[in-house]
C-alpha cells in the first residue's frame, strides 16, 4: 500500500490507474480504524480494481467544544490493518493540505434540512462540515463508488442527497453496521469508554431491539415508545440526546402508512457521544 500525504502525489498515482480504466472504490475515514472499517475496506476490495482510503480527521465537522484535539490518532496502526485487508492507496493529507487556514474552507456544502434534525441539532455545522470534506475527497480521489457504514444513518443519507443534488458521478453504497458480540457497535470512540461503561453501552443495541419489537408488535403511538426507550437508556446511567422512529428516505416524522421505518439513537456515557441505529420494515 501507498501512503500520500498530498493532493498532487495521489492524483499522479490515480491517473495512470485510470488510464487504464480501473474502477476505483473509495473508503473515506477519519482513522483509528477498526473492524467496521474494515468491513468497508472489504467491500471497495469487492466493488472496485483499486482501494483507495484516506485518514483525516476533519477539524470542519468538529464544533468548539467537541473532541478535535483528542480524538485518537493511530496512523502506524491504521496503515497496517488498511494494507492487510487489500486497501492499495492510502491518503492522510495535513489539514494545511485540506484548507488554506488548516480549519475550514470558504465554500462550504449544505444538504438544507437534513443537515439540521437529529444530530445536525446536537451538532449545527456538524454535516455542512462532512458534507464539505466529502466532496473535496470525491474531488481529489474521483472514485466510481464510495463505502460509508450505515451507523452513521444520517451521514449516509447527506452524502446520498448531496451526489443526487450535485449530479457527482459517484456511487454511494452502505454497508451494515459491525457489531462486537454484546451488540455494541464498533465506532473509533468506544476508546472513551470504561470497562464498566462499555458493559452499560449494549443497552444502547437492546432498547433497539425492544422498540423495534414493540412496533412490530403494533403500538402505534411511535411517541411512547421512545419516551419508554429513553428512560430506560436512562435508567442505566445515559444522558439523553435522542431517541427517535422516522421514516427511512428522508428522516423526517413518518405517516401513519409509513412501511420503511429506522429507529435512530444518539446518547452520551460517561465521556462518549454514542449513535445507533435499526430499521424496521412493515410487512
Ligand atoms: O464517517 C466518518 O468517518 C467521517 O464523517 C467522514 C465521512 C470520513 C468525513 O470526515
Amino acid at each position: 500500500m501507498k501512503t500520500f500525504h498530498t493532493v498532487a502525489e495521489l492524483r499522479t498515482a490515480l491517473k495512470s490507474e485510470r488510464l487504464q480504466d480501473k474502477r476505483i472504490a473509495f473508503v473515506p475515514t477519519m482513522g483509528n480504524l477498526h473492524e467496521g472499517h474494515m468491513d468497508l475496506v472489504r467491500r471497495a476490495r469487492q466493488e472496485g480494481d483499486v482501494v483507495v482510503s484516506s485518514i483525516f480527521v476533519n477539524p470542519m465537522q468538529f464544533s468548539a467544544n467537541e473532541d478535535l484535539e483528542r480524538y485518537p490518532r493511530t496512523l502506524k496502526e491504521d496503515q497496517h490493518l488498511l494494507e492487510s485487508n487489500g486497501c492499495d492507496y492510502l491518503f492522510a493529507p495535513t489539514a494545511l493540505e485540506m484548507y488554506p487556514d488548516g480549519k475550514r474552507s470558504q465554500t462550504q456544502i449544505e444538504v438544507t434540512g437534513l443537515s439540521d434534525i437529529l444530530c445536525g441539532a446536537t451538532r449545527p455545522g456538524h454535516f455542512v462540515g462532512v458534507a464539505t470534506v466529502v466532496t473535496k475527497l470525491f474531488n481529489i480521489v474521483m472514485p466510481d463508488c464510495a463505502i460509508f457504514g450505515n451507523k452513521d444513518y444520517q451521514q449516509l443519507k447527506v452524502i446520498e442527497d448531496m451526489v443526487r443534488d450535485l449530479s457527482s458521478n459517484v456511487e454511494v453504497i452502505g454497508v451494515d453496521i459491525a457489531r462486537a458480540e454484546s451488540g455494541l457497535a464498533l465506532s473509533s470512540r468506544n476508546g472513551y469508554l470504561t470497562e464498566a461503561e462499555r458493559n452499560t453501552a449494549t443497552t444502547i443495541y437492546q432498547t433497539l431491539l425492544w422498540a423495534k419489537q414493540q412496533i412490530l408488535e403494533g403500538h402505534v403511538s411511535y411517541a411512547d415508545i421512545c419516551e419508554q426507550a429513553q428512560q430506560k437508556l436512562e435508567a442505566v446511567g445515559f444522558k439523553r440526546d435522542y431517541f427517535e422512529i422516522r421514516a427511512q428516505h428522508d428522516l423526517l416524522t413518518p405517516s401513519e402508512k409509513e412501511t420503511r421505518l429506522v429507529i435512530l439513537v444518539a446518547a452520551y456515557l460517561g465521556k462518549a457521544r454514542l449513535i445507533d441505529n435499526l430499521t424496521v420494515d412493515l410487512p
